[in-house]
């Protein structure tokens, strides 16, 4: 499977790919006339972005009330667990920034990760309005996404049942394939997929030879990953694979 709709911008450090990815988000809400929906996602990756929105110059650019936040996936621990995703993202900017009735995390005090997934299927489902997605009203305006070092994307991993999943737009995943290990909760590829853009944040050496493998089409989660609208992969020159330099 070639990735010729993966459109790849390279940018020349994280700072650069923080600030690049901000614009983006804010143009995606802006775009937006009612109310818009951003799928935040966890690890370092978008940390830097995080912490830029939180700054009086972005922040003054966001209709902070017109603005719902969910997350991809997040990991099966407390709420204020520093492994939890979303509490990461209300740490460095949300809490400050956004209304509490805009913010959506997945439950992680259900019972186990399969009560969470439905809880927050059923939170998906009311916010759409509808319990099938419809390719010409996009779930989300923009979904976030970072890879890991085995090719996952939010907690889908490789050869895991939730790569297939055709029907549900959130699993859950008791056993995570890399570090930290602990159980997931993850939306599914056709739930990320339904989106206005789905915006990858790909920076550092240590990303690069994971990256080569995803953009050769390689049959990895990050490489299924792609929005029925745009897919963009911004990438910093560290991850550049060889063969995109110079492009
Ligand atoms: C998670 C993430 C996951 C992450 C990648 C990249 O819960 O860990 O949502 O999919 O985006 O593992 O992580 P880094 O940005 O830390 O490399």
């Amino acid at each position: 499977m070639a990735n010729d709709n993966h459109h790849v911008i390279a940018v020349a450090g994280p700072a650069e790919l923080a600030k690049m990815a901000a614009e983006r988000l804010i143009a995606r809400i802006s775009a937006n006339a009612g109310r818009a929906a951003i799928c935040l996602t966890g690890g370092s990756s978008p940390k830097q972005l995080y912490q830029l929105l939180a700054t009086d110059a972005y922040r003054s650019r966001i209709p902070w009330d017109h603005v719902h936040w969910f997350i991809g996936d997040d990991r099966f621990v407390a709420a204020d667990d520093p492994l939890n995703n979303m509490a990461m993202a209300r740490r460095l900017f949300l809490d400050r920034c956004a209304p509490a009735d805009t913010i959506h995390p997945i439950p992680t005090d259900a019972a186990d990760p399969e009560d969470a997934a439905r809880r927050y299927e059923s939170e998906l489902k009311s916010y759409y309005g509808f319990s099938r997605l419809n390719p010409a009203r996009p779930l989300f305006d923009l979904v976030l996404m970072g890879v890991g070092p085995d090719g996952h994307t939010a907690s889908i991993f490789p050869d895991y049942p939730a790569m297939g999943e055709t029907g549900r737009w959130v699993v859950g995943v008791p056993k995570a394939n890399v570090e930290p290990f602990v159980p997931r909760v993850t939306l599914t590829l056709p739930a990320l997929a339904s989106c206005r853009e789905m915006l990858f944040q790909i920076a550092g050496p240590g990303k690069r030879a994971i990256l080569t493998r995803v953009l050769a089409g390689e049959n990895l989660p990050a490489s299924r990953a792609q929005s029925i609208g745009e897919t963009i992969w911004l990438v910093d020159q560290a991850a550049l694979p060889e063969n995109f330099r110079g492009r």
